[in-house]
C-alpha cells in the first residue's frame, strides 16, 4: 500500500449523503476522476499493478471500473476488456447472476474475449457486498482466463464484501488503493 497516494485519492472522493436513497452515503468519484493529479496518480498506480502481476490484460467491470482500467489498459500496453450488465454485448457471451439487496443482476462477458490462459487484473472501483467482482472473477475463468489480481480504488470495509470475495479470488491477490 502507499499511504501518499491513498491521502490524494481519499481527499479527492465526495462523500454524498442519501444518495440515491435515504440512509446511504455515497462516494462519489467525479471529484477524483476531474482533477489531473489524482486520475494521473489513480491510472499508473493500477497500470503498474497490471504489470506486477504480468497481465495480458485488464478487465473493468461497467460502468465506473471501465473508466479506470481502460486508460489503466492503455498506460501498461495491454488491451481492455469490459464486464457488462446483461444485453449489451453482442456474439456470443457467458453470464453469472449474483444476488442483489432486492433481487439480482447478471454480468455478461463475451466468449472470445481472452485467449486461452490469459492473465489478467480485474478493475473496479468500489468493493461493497462483493457481489459484482465475485461474478466478474468467475466469468474471466468461465472465458478461459486467470485472474491475477483484483483492484479497487476503495472497499466498503463495514460490509463483509471481503469475505464473500475470497472464494471466488482463487488465490489471486486482491487491493484496495
Ligand atoms: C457499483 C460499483 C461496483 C459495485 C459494487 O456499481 O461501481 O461495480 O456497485 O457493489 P457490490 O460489491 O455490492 O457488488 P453499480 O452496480 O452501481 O453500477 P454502475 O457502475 O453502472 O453505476
Amino acid at each position: 500500500s502507499d499511504p501518499a497516494l491513498a491521502e490524494l485519492l481519499n481527499s479527492r472522493i465526495r462523500d454524498v449523503p442519501d444518495y440515491p436513497k435515504p440512509g446511504v452515503l455515497f462516494k462519489d468519484i467525479a471529484p477524483l476522476l476531474a482533477d489531473a493529479e489524482a486520475f494521473a496518480a489513480l491510472v499508473d498506480a493500477l497500470a503498474s499493478r497490471a504489470k506486477a502481476h504480468g497481465a495480458t490484460k485488464v478487465v473493468g467491470l461497467e460502468a465506473r471500473g471501465f473508466v479506470l482500467a481502460a486508460p489503466a489498459a492503455y498506460a501498461a500496453g495491454l488491451g481492455f476488456v469490459p464486464i457488462r450488465k446483461k444485453g449489451k454485448l453482442p456474439g456470443e457471451v457467458y453470464g453469472r447472476s449474483y444476488e442483489l439487496e432486492y433481487g439480482s443482476a447478471t454480468l455478461e462477458v463475451q466468449c472470445d474475449a481472452f485467449e486461452p490462459g490469459e492473465k489478467v487484473l480485474v478493475v473496479d472501483d468500489v468493493l461493497a457486498t462483493g457481489g459484482t467482482l465475485s461474478a466478474s472473477l468467475d466469468l474471466v475463468r468461465q472465458a478461459g482466463a486467470e485472474p491475477a489480481g483484483v483492484v479497487v480504488l476503495m472497499e466498503l470495509g463495514f460490509l463483509p464484501g471481503r469475505d464473500r470475495l475470497t472464494e471466488h479470488l482463487g488465490g489471486a491477490p486482491l487491493e484496495t488503493l
